[in-house]
């Protein structure tokens, strides 16, 4: 959108995560830089200004924390579930949310998986609520302090966006909303994701595999952060 200045929150997504997870918010110039052909390649002819604007920071951010895992120039395709394709040997995340987008990413070893979401800090309502969070849920957040509850609710949402962005690309199953419950820790703004269970491709039920997520939330006035790290041994056939 002309005039429009994208904000930073550094400090906010790096809050997420833990060495050797590396994360970057994209910088003003990115949001107008220059896709690669195969990039372009992705994106619809037809898409509108906001989302060419949102795709290419998200590539070119991606392209340029790449950099300090010493690869360069590796185009990053989006999969046939939209899920971006990184290099060989690197896990990662992205998220874009009105003039913010930011990318967590680590060599694939020690961290098996990452999940980074980002949505504006507005309370959820009513019937929204329900929609996203387990009546189990629902009685926890009502019970938390400090905070509307609908922001609470909005928190559960993004830690659910970031479970699914870690999760998706190594189970290859769906989860929906009342699939997962969120456990949040306001004391050390941590929460656990408890996979209750999954869909494969053809909506029939899956077996969850991993069954539990670990993750970190922020927010200030304008966003909501949640990211998610899965580690090699908490991978289901690990050890
Ligand atoms: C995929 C999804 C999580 C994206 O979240 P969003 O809040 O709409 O948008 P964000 O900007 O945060 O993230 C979009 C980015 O996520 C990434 N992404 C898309 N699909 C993905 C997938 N299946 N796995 C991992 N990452 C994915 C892409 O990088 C995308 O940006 P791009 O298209 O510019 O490359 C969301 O659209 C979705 O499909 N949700 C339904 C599943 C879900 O969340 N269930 C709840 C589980 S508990």
């Amino acid at each position: 959108m002309p005039g429009m200045v994208p904000v930073l929150c550094g400090p906010l997504i790096e809050s997420l995560f833990s060495d050797p997870v590396i994360t970057l918010a994209a910088t003003p110039e990115m949001w107008s830089g220059t896709l690669l052909p195969e990039e372009e390649g992705c994106l619809s002819p037809r898409a509108v200004p906001k989302r060419r604007r949102e795709f290419t920071a998200g590539r070119v951010c991606a392209r340029t924390a790449l950099l300090r895992l010493g690869v360069r120039d590796f185009p990053i395709v989006a999969g046939p579930d939209r899920a971006p394709v990184w290099p060989p040997g690197v896990v990662g995340s992205l998220s874009h949310c009105g003039d913010y987008c930011g990318v967590a990413l680590a060599r694939r070893g020690a961290i098996a998986g990452v999940g980074l979401d980002v949505e504006r800090a507005r309370p959820l309502q009513g019937r929204v609520v329900e929609i996203i969070c387990t009546e189990a849920e629902r009685r926890k957040l009502d019970a938390l302090p400090d905070l509307s509850s609908g922001l609470w609710a909005m928190i559960v949402f993004s830690a659910k966006e970031s479970t699914y962005k870690c999760y998706h690309p190594l189970m290859k199953t769906f989860l929906d909303f009342h699939d997962v419950e969120i456990d949040l820790t306001p004391e050390d703004s941590s929460f656990t994701a408890r996979v209750l269970k999954a869909r494969g491709t053809d909506g029939g039920p899956a077996a969850p595999g991993i069954r539990t997520l670990r993750g970190r939330f922020a927010w200030n006035n304008a966003y909501v952060f949640a990211g998610v790290t899965l580690t090699a041994p908490e991978l289901p056939d690990a050890g």
